[in-house]
């Protein structure tokens, strides 16, 4: 029998070309069908952050020699249950960085001078006259950043900002870094201090709902908030509410709860929220390169070899 690949989705070309030279087959689940069932039928598993790849799950694909998560986050695996099955499990991390990082630093900016309602502005043929007061926004230069978790992303984001605007750089992270430029503080300094506040942190059970009412509550410079780490890292109710109270000067979204946020949520009609479908990772380089990680990572386990970029 001939080795085979199953992929949730259809996914960077990159991966069917490597998985051609090394004559392995794939296949991508189709729409109706099971990732479940079809997975059965294959040795290797290419997820995507929206398979949830569970107990069950795996009780029914303890045969799989590898699974490869097609993101750097692998809060939808349930990776201790892969260990114990003895399941090799790898993610995408590095390739992904600078794309994450760009994409937050363009929800910055586009919040900081309220591109969401200019740009309806001009398209709805509501731009009459050049307005002295209109569309007043906050300049970056020389304010403070707050990091929630400072690896990859969280780094690479932070020095965008520190380079392009002389940003001052507060961090929240497990460990100590050592950095000359950013400085490591408690939860509620940097609540309190930063101008803009961004997620990096993974979402596990330390940092679900870590930005909560009560952090909201805590913030005094009515900071800029950006999500680019998971929807459940902040306490959406709670993140309604601040925006309703003035506690928070606009927020930029890439990821929220659940995915896709349903059409008629009121997130979606606040001028001073913008939402993008989760897209930090959706450029060229780093798609083909995720696909390339994810194909070599299957390889290695398809031979018993372990993976290059093991979870465990
Ligand atoms: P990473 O290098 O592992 O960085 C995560 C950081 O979070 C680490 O510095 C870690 O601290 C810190 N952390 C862990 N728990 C924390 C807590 N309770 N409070 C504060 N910090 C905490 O991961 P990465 O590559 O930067 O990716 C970060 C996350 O971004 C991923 O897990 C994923 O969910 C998300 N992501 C989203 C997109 C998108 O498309 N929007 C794309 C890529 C990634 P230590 O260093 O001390 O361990
Ligand atoms: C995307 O969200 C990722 O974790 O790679
Ligand atoms: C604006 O366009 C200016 O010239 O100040």
């Amino acid at each position: 029998m001939k080795t085979s690949v199953m992929i949730s989705k259809n996914i960077h070309q990159r991966a069917f070309d490597i998985f051609k030279e090394h004559n392995i087959l794939t296949s991508v689940l189709k729409t109706k069908e099971s990732l479940m069932d079809e997975c059965q039928k294959h040795q290797a598993l290419i997820c995507m952050l929206s398979d949830t790849i569970d107990e069950s799950f795996l009780k029914a694909n303890s045969h799989l020699k590898a699974i490869a998560n097609y993101a750097v986050g692998y809060n939808n695996i349930d990776l201790a249950y892969c260990k114990k099955l003895k399941i090799p499990v790898s993610n995408t991390p590095d390739v992904l960085t600078n794309a994450t990082a760009e994409l937050a630093f363009s929800l910055l900016l586009a919040c900081s001078r309220h591109l969401k309602s200019a740009l309806h502005n001009a398209e709805l043929g509501q731009w009459k006259a050049w307005e002295p007061l209109g569309f007043l926004g906050r300049e970056l230069h020389g304010q403070t950043l707050g990091v929630i978790g400072f690896g990859r992303i969280g780094q690479a984001f932070a020095k965008l900002c520190h380079q392009a605007f002389n940003m001052k750089v507060v961090y929240t992270a497990k460990t100590e870094k050592d950095f000359t430029w950013a400085q490591r503080v408690k939860h509620a300094e940097l609540m309190q201090n930063s101008d803009i506040i961004s997620l990096h942190c993974p979402l596990n059970q330390d940092t679900y709902k870590l930005l909560n009412k009560q952090s909201f509550q805590m913030m005094q410079k009515q900071p800029i908030v950006i999500n680019t780490a998971r929807g459940e890292v902040i306490d959406q109710e709670a993140l309604v509410e601040a925006l309703q109270e003035n506690q928070i000067y606009a927020a930029g979204l890439d990821v929220t709860t659940p995915e896709p946020l349903p059409r008629e949520h009121p997130l979606y009609l606040a001028p001073n929220v913008l939402i993008t479908p989760h897209i930090g990772s959706a450029t060229e380089s780093a798609r083909s390169a995720m696909a390339e990680i994810c194909a070599k990572n299957i390889i290695a386990g398809l031979r018993g070899q372990a993976l290059p970029q093991s979870l465990y």
